[in-house]
C-alpha cells in the first residue's frame, strides 16, 4: 500500500533523460510532475518578450523587477504524462522549448535573485510532497531534505549519440562533433556557475544510464521509491 507520500528529487547532467524519467516516476506512483527547468525558460521567455536580453546579456535589475509579474503554473495530466507551461494562464509550453529560449536561459538562470524566487515556488509545489522534480539543483538547494534524492548521468559521448539520433530523427541535419562539444560545455557552466552549481548531493544516488534501457531505469527507480514509502 502505497500511503506514505514522499519527495523525489532528480538532478543530473543535461540530455540525460531526466525530465522524460521524472514524468513516468511520477505516473507510476501517482504523485505530481514539477519541471523546475521549465521555471527558468519562462521568466527567458518574458525578458525576450520585453527586450530584455540583448546579445544572450539580460538587463538584471530589469529582469527582477518583471518576476513579480509572473505567475507560473503547471498541468500535469498523469494519465498521459503530459506536462503544460502556463505564464499567467498562458500556455507557453511549446513557445519555452523554442531555441531562442533555450539560448538565452543560461544567463537567466544564473541571476541570484531569479533563483530566490523560483525556489520560494517550488517549495510552494512540494510543500504537500508526493512529488517528483527535476533539475539541477533540487537535492541541493530546493528540498535537501528529499527521502529520495537521485543523480542522474551518462556518458557525454552517449548524450552526445542519443541527441544526435533525436535530432536526425527529426528530419534535422546535425553533426556529432557539434552535438558532443555543446553537451560537454553545457556540462562545464552547469557545473562551474558561481549560484547553485550542478553537484550531486551527498546522500543521493547515482544512476549512470550509459548503459541502461529507459524501463530498466524506471524499474531501478521505482524500487528505490517504494522501498522508501512502504519504510522497508
Ligand atoms: O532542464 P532544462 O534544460 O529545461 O533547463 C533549462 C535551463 O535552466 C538550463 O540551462 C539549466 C537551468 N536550470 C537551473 O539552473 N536549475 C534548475 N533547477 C533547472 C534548470
Amino acid at each position: 500500500m502505497l500511503d506514505k507520500k514522499i519527495i523525489i528529487a532528480i538532478d543530473g547532467h543535461s540530455s540525460c533523460g531526466k525530465s522524460t524519467m521524472a514524468k513516468q516516476l511520477a505516473q507510476k506512483l501517482g504523485y505530481i510532475y514539477i519541471d523546475s527547468g521549465a521555471m527558468y525558460r519562462v521568466v527567458t521567455l518574458v525578458a525576450l518578450r520585453k527586450g530584455l536580453i540583448i546579445k544572450n546579456k539580460p538587463n538584471i535589475p530589469k529582469v527582477i523587477s518583471e518576476l513579480k509579474n509572473i505567475k507560473i503554473t503547471f498541468e500535469w495530466d498523469e494519465i498521459s504524462g503530459k506536462n503544460t507551461t502556463f505564464l499567467n494562464g498562458e500556455n507557453v509550453e511549446e513557445e519555452i522549448r523554442q531555441l531562442e529560449v533555450s539560448q538565452n536561459v543560461s544567463p537567466i538562470s544564473t541571476i541570484a535573485k531569479v533563483r530566490s524566487e523560483m525556489v520560494i515556488q517550488q517549495r510552494e509545489n512540494g510543500k504537500n510532497k508526493g512529488i517528483v522534480m527535476d533539475g539541477r539543483d533540487i537535492g541541493t538547494v530546493v528540498f535537501p531534505a528529499a527521502e529520495l534524492k537521485i543523480f542522474m548521468t551518462a556518458l557525454p559521448k552517449i548524450r552526445a549519440q542519443r541527441r544526435f539520433l533525436e535530432l536526425s530523427e527529426k528530419g534535422q541535419t546535425v553533426e556529432y562533433d557539434e552535438i558532443l562539444q555543446n553537451v560537454e560545455s553545457r556540462d562545464k557552466i552547469d557545473s562551474t556557475r558561481a549560484v547553485s552549481p550542478l553537484k550531486k548531493a551527498d546522500d543521493a544516488l547515482i544512476l549512470d544510464n550509459s548503459n541502461l534501457t529507459r524501463n530498466e531505469q524506471l524499474k531501478w527507480t521505482v524500487e528505490k521509491a517504494e522501498e522508501l514509502i512502504s519504510g522497508k
